[in-house]
């Protein structure tokens, strides 16, 4: 079974707590909300007051937040009360294994990220500590783009490598690529435009839960 993880950055940004409900109520699995900062990734998204009042609305919603940030560091306690799991990325000018021992003391699940360009093998001494590893299959930073198919080779050589908890696959992953993804080992499937361009939201969620 491949979970689902809407994200909320292809949602009307003006109906907000509508397009969450909606999704929740489709039966998603978590829902994925990408914070941005304008310099790791060139746009900008939700900041912590939104992701504080998503929490306050459903509380028994997962929220999964991904950090686009150049200094996750100095925002995980802020982000950690009302987030559910946290994911940093590798190419930080941080010192990841600090970042990751950070977001497990503030009580969230660990996530750690890498762009295309990153190789598997940079992240190897950190898997150990890593509750999930988002593969992002476009360069982070917008919504709709064309998923790079290439990145399969990342999932499938993470469980070569015996890596045991959970991927994530995120950018333009689509019902079309999921089945190749779920092949290589995907465990959870960000979504933003396939989820809220789909006309058949409960469907496509039921055909990927069945992957
Ligand atoms: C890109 C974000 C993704 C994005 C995915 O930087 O991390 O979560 O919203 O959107 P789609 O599914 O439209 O590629
Ligand atoms: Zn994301």
């Amino acid at each position: 079974m491949i979970k689902v993880a809407p994200s909320i950055l292809a949602a009307d940004q003006l109906a907000l707590g509508d397009e969450i409900r909606r999704v929740a109520e489709a039966g998603c699995d978590m829902v994925h909300i990408d914070v941005m900062d304008g310099h790791f990734v060139p746009n900008l998204s939700f900041g912590t007051d939104a992701v504080r009042r998503i929490d306050e609305a459903f509380p028994e919603l997962f929220l999964d937040v991904h950090l686009m940030l150049d200094n996750p560091g100095r925002l995980i306690a802020a982000f950690a009360p009302h987030a559910d799991s946290i994911t940093v990325h590798a190419e930080v000018p941080e010192d990841v294994q600090h970042l990751l021992d950070a977001i497990h003391a503030s009580g969230c699940r660990a996530g750690l990220s890498i762009k295309p360009d990153t190789p598997v093998a940079a992240i190897v001494p950190f898997l150990e500590k890593t509750d999930m590893v988002l593969v992002m299959t476009v360069e982070p930073g917008f919504g709709g783009q064309a998923f790079r198919w290439d990145m399969l080779n990342k999932i499938r050589e993470l469980r070569r490598i015996g890596y045991a908890g959970q991927i994530q696959a995120d950018g333009g992953v689509t019902l079309a690529n999921l089945p190749a993804l779920g092949q290589a080992g995907l465990d959870i499937a960000v979504m933003g435009t396939a989820i809220y361009r789909s006309q058949d939201l409960e469907g496509d969620i039921r055909k990927i839960h069945a992957l």
